[in-house]
């Protein structure tokens, strides 16, 4: 009989993705059923309050047992990760968090006998010799940040635990993920998330890559679907595990701000690349996410237009009652 995932441990609860993954598993498998851990950072009131959390250090493997044992965890979302910016500034702290911690993840898995792990990938997996226009699923995966050498070595691994192990772990290749509720952390597609903020706050932003730099995005709703709909999907229709290519849509910086300029007309953008131009340069334009279509159906439902109507109406909001928390 197929093993059930009955006790959820997040890892990264308190960033971007699974500050609000957290809560919407929670909504689905019941709030005691789902465990959030974080690092440093306080919980929000809303994560703290909702269920259990935890603070613990990925790449301490004796805190993840602890846990573990406490909860008797049998599915893991791992979410705790170093993004791309902050790993070029610090790569060995990268490399620290990002591989040894999904290493540790993996083995307090086989060594409890776990049903099921999420591994997300990024598009940072990609580099500058790959195609960049429809990025293929099988492609060249020779990434030029700590963060994108992790994001390979982490697919890499995973799918080793499962033809080696049988361990049920999987994962899909996020592009850049655009939210109100947590900031990203300091990557590299933190700007279409900062131009919304900024719009609504000062009605203008500098931008840190050129107006012409084009990457696939995803709106959060899509990005917990996409998660939450791998996990229960059916392994035998699965012949991709750790790597799925998805995406929603993909928009330049400069059609990003004409987008929200429609909303709020005297909206105005500048663009003063920095180092992080570079890295955006390496990473495809748009994705082919076929085989994730193919083999769990996936489906994304906003695209630049659905998701700035709903971004602008809900950051208007808080403005106005004076809690837009940047
Ligand atoms: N959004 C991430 C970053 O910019 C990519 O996975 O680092």
């Amino acid at each position: 009989m197929a093993k059930e995932m009955k006790n959820i441990m997040v890892t990264g609860a308190v960033g971007q993705i699974g500050s609000e993954l957290t809560v919407a598993l929670r909504k689905k498998y019941g709030n005691d059923n789902v465990l959030a851990t974080g690092h440093r950072t306080e919980p929000k009131p809303e994560l703290r309050d909702s269920g259990p959390f935890e603070f613990i250090n990925v790449s301490k493997r004796e805190t993840i047992e602890e846990v573990v044992k406490k909860y008797n965890i049998d599915t893991i979302y791992h979410l705790s990760a170093i993004l791309s910016a902050v790993g070029e500034k610090n790569p060995k702290l990268c490399w620290d968090v990002n591989m040894n911690g999904t290493y540790n993840i993996l083995e307090a898995a086989i060594e409890h006998d776990m049903t099921r792990i999420f591994v997300p990938s990024s598009i940072a997996a990609f580099g500058p010799e790959t195609p960049l226009d429809n990025t293929p699923q099988e492609t060249i995966l020779r990434p030029k940040t700590m963060y994108g050498v992790t994001k390979v070595a982490g697919e890499l691994l995973c799918d080793y635990y499962v033809k080696r192990f049988g361990l049920d772990v999987r994962g899909c290749r996020y592009p850049g993920i655009i939210s109100y509720e947590t900031l990203p952390g300091g990557g590299t597609t933190d700007y279409a998330v900062a131009i919304y903020f900024e719009a609504v706050k000062n009605k203008k932003y500098t931008c840190f890559v050129k107006e012409d730099t084009r990457l696939p995005m995803m709106y959060m709703p899509d990005c917990l679907n996409a998660a939450i709909d791998l996990m229960e999907a059916d392994l035998s229709r699965l012949k991709h595990y750790s790597d799925f290519n998805v995406t929603a849509m993909s928009f330049s910086a400069g059609e990003l701000a004409a987008e929200i300029k429609k909303h709020i007309p005297e909206f105005t953008c500048e663009y003063e690349p920095d180092f992080r131009q570079e890295i955006a340069d390496s990473w495809p334009n748009s994705l082919d996410d076929s085989a994730a279509r193919e083999e769990w159906g996936w489906e994304p439902s906003y695209d630049l237009a659905a998701m700035t109507a709903d971004m602008l109406e809900v950051l208007t909001k808080r403005h106005a009652e004076g809690n837009l928390g940047y």
